[in-house]
């Protein structure tokens, strides 16, 4: 693996198994029952130039429990690239004050670009409808856990990625570190104008994955192991697109129902959140809230192992985290969630 974690397409398969073991290792770290400073003295720089609560809080809080400290940026008002400060001249900068840099900005390819000028590990957090890279790393490591604990093999399992494939970053990075596993079946489902871009749809094709395109989800899934479902990237509209989008329908809702009636008692549902819930969004529902087919907050916790094994493999302390594990002091309550189905 690089230097830098800007697209998933420096990865390749042995890369996402190293960075799933890792993660794993630092599951007790995560579930908070040890500690490690193995980053004790080292400072990551967080810039996000766009919103953010996952990302930005996780990846702070990865680097805080591998036993670093964490300077945070948010928004172009507060930042010198209000008043017109290059991305070479800011990374430039930013590299001369921390260890490991984590950038989320609008636009496709800036954060590619801001790495090109520094030396010190950049992690792409999204940009723009690009990719998103430690997403997709976090996604791959919950599917394998989640076939894991329901005693499924990965290889040939079919995958449902629905709602904004056009603008949605998240399934850009997700539908391409998939085309590194074994063959897969891959259907999409997205209202029209928002379909997943060609070349990518080819590509994961090339690759001995069976693609399948239908127009809503008023069909029959019993075979899908995992839905994947995305919100609508209003923001990223164009004007034109804005005009003429139509509201969602149900057709494209997942909810009980829908889990009821078109898939299977095993299938899975997971997120990349935030989930749209304002009523008329029609993004996925919330009465899923506590059942355990609903993975999107084992998904979220999964985030931090995940992103701990992405800075420990950046800053090169993979074999050093099981040396001087200590035990946890605090209090930890037993779920982390109020709703937390037990599995
Ligand atoms: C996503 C993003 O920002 O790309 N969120 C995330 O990072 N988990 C998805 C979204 O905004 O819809």
């Amino acid at each position: 693996m690089p230097s830098h974690l800007l697209s998933i397409d420096a990865l390749d398969r042995d890369a996402v198994d190293h960075l799933i073991r890792i993660a794993g290792r630092m599951e007790p770290i995560a579930q908070r029952r040890k500690v490690t400073r193995v980053l004790e003295g080292a400072v990551l720089g967080n810039l996000f130039f766009e919103a953010s609560t996952r990302t930005r809080i996780s990846f702070n809080a990865a680097f805080c429990r591998l036993g670093g400290s964490v300077c945070d940026t948010t928004g172009f008002t507060f930042s010198s690239m209000a008043k017109g400060e290059s991305l070479y001249d800011t990374s430039r900068v930013m590299g001369g004050y921390v260890d490991a840099i984590v950038m989320r900005h609008p636009e496709q390819g800036s954060v590619a670009e801001f790495a090109e000028a520094t030396r010190v590990p950049v992690i792409n957090g999204g940009d723009g409808p690009g990719e998103h890279p430690s997403q997709a790393l976090l996604d791959v490591y919950t599917i394998t856990k989640e076939f894991a604990r329901l005693g499924k093999p990965l290889a040939g399992a079919h995958l449902l990625l629905t709602g904004d494939l056009k603008y949605g970053r998240t399934v850009h990075s997700l539908i391409k570190l998939l085309s590194l596993f074994d063959p897969l079946r891959i259907t999409l489902v997205s209202p029209p104008g928002l379909e997943m871009p060609q070349p990518l749809i080819d590509r994961v094709a090339s690759r001995g994955h069976r693609i399948e395109i239908r127009p809503s989800l008023a069909d029959d899934f019993s075979d899908v192991d995992v839905i994947y479902a995305t919100r609508i990237q209003r923001e990223r509209f164009t004007t034109e697109m804005t005009e003429s989008f139509q509201e969602l329908t149900a057709d494209y809702v997942v909810d009980r129902g829908f889990l009821d009636r078109r898939c299977n008692a095993s299938t899975f549902v997971m997120h990349p959140l935030p989930r749209d819930s304002r009523p008329g969004a029609n993004d996925l529902s919330v009465d899923l809230n506590g059942d355990p087919r609903l993975a999107i907050f084992r998904q979220t916790d999964n985030g931090i192992p995940m992103r701990m094994a992405i800075f420990a493999h950046l800053l090169k302390v993979e074999e050093e985290i099981d040396r001087d594990l200590r035990d946890v002091r605090w209090y930890v309550p037993e779920t982390f969630g109020v709703d937390d189905p037990a599995l």
